[in-house]
């Protein structure tokens, strides 16, 4: 049986897949199993930071593994207190509770939300978030992502999620009512197709949820970690959140989440919420190995840049829209073109992302290079006509 007959056999069919099977990688390259190379401009959904293999990443979970690969939150561990000091130094005066999913980092925040509304606002327990975005798959987090076509099947869903237009700061004005506790956001919507928040946006909303004793979280599980040309999307805005949620990126492809919260909104007591794996020393050195090295290569600069190129370079593939912050851009096709286009692209060795039928998203590595962006762009080039 071929790998894609296994599949089918044992795996819940919860999604579709490309017809490729990966079995190595090396920077931003990876390889199938018949040792044919690709140019990955996917990076695991916008999560291979530093590329495959990196040897930093190589070497800390290799020396990690050989000496203790998990405990539980019974006990302290070096390795969770010093990523969670380092994320704090690297954002917002904050404390860390770690997680393994950008899902599980946002059900934090939607419960610290939760508890914070209970202490300090009456019972206020509404969360506003934005039609279209995206918040992962647990119940909670698929409620306060406004997608019907991932929550409604999951009816009856949790209350108090409110979904109002994205970069209208108007409607998350006239939505607010005693019993709203938070606004909840992406910086950039990622999965729809890479919707960056309009100038003065999130300064707005952060007005109005000072001005309203509300909450902001931002979930900057895909926008954080240098994505964008900043180490966070909000320091665009010159804003900072009460909440930020964090994922993807954070472990070099170790999973692992993790939920900031401010003096204001940390209001977990012992007891109130927890994670096995959550934090355990093998994740934990796999991100502190991540981010020394975005940092020791000034990658969250090089993104700024390449994003830039990358941006620039899609100008001319006949696309009606090309949008993005950094390296995370999104073109669109007047025609329903997007899947053909990607399954052009990796019959010619290039990994892209069809959102939808019109759209393509490219969250390649950080450390892509010029000469990269531009055998990308020959590539696209090709597979459009
Ligand atoms: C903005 C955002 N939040 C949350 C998630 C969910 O993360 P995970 O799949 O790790 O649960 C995603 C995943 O695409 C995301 O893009």
């Amino acid at each position: 049986m071929t790998t894609a007959e296994l599949a089918e056999r044992y795996l819940m069919q919860v999604g579709r897949r490309l017809p490729v099977t990966f079995v190595r990688g090396n920077g931003c390259l990876v390889y199938d199993e018949n040792g044919r190379e690709y140019l990955d401009l996917v990076a695991g959904i916008a999560v291979n930071l530093l590329g495959h293999a990196h040897p930093d990443v190589v070497e800390a979970v290799s020396r990690q593994s050989a000496a203790l690969i998990h405990t539980s939150n019974l006990y302290f561990t070096q390795p969770q207190v010093e990523l969670a000091r380092r994320l704090v130094e690297l954002s917002f005066p904050s404390r860390v509770f770690f997680c393994n999913s950008g899902a599980e980092a946002n059900e934090a925040a939607i419960k610290l939300a939760r508890k914070w509304g209970a202490k300090h606002r009456d019972g206020a327990f509404e969360i506003i978030s934005a039609t279209g975005s995206f918040h992962g798959r647990t119940l909670a987090a698929v409620t306060a992502g406004g997608q019907h076509k991932y929550s409604d099947p999951f009816k009856p869903l949790p209350e108090g999620f409110i979904h109002v237009p994205f970069n209208d700061a108007a409607a998350i004005e006239a939505a607010t009512n005693e019993k709203t506790v938070a606004v909840m956001l992406e910086p950039v919507m990622g999965e729809i197709g890479i919707i960056p928040a309009a100038p003065g946006y999130l300064k707005r909303v952060r007005e109005w949820c000072d001005r309203n004793n509300l909450l902001l979280i931002l979930d900057e599980v895909q926008t954080g970690l240098g994505r964008t040309g900043r180490w966070f999307a909000h320091q665009h805005a010159g804003i900072t959140p009460d909440v930020m949620t964090l994922a993807k990126g954070l472990g070099g492809g170790v999973p692992i989440g993790a939920c900031l919260a401010n003096e204001r909104a940390d209001v977990f007591e012992p007891g109130d919420h927890g994670s096995t794996f959550g934090g355990n020393p093998l994740a934990c050195t796999a991100a502190a190995a991540v981010l020394r090295v975005i940092e020791r290569d000034g990658l969250v600069g090089h993104a700024a840049e390449m994003g830039e190129h990358l941006h620039a370079s899609l100008q001319d593939l006949g696309a009606t829209d090309v949008r993005g912050v950094g390296l995370m851009q999104a073109f669109q096709f007047e025609e329903p073109k997007a899947k053909p286009f990607q399954l052009a692209c990796l019959e010619a060795g290039l990994v892209v992302n069809a959102v939808d039928d019109s759209s393509i998203r490219l969250v390649p590595p950080l450390i892509i290079s010029a000469e990269q962006v531009d055998r990308a762009h020959e590539v696209m080039r090709n597979a459009i006509k």
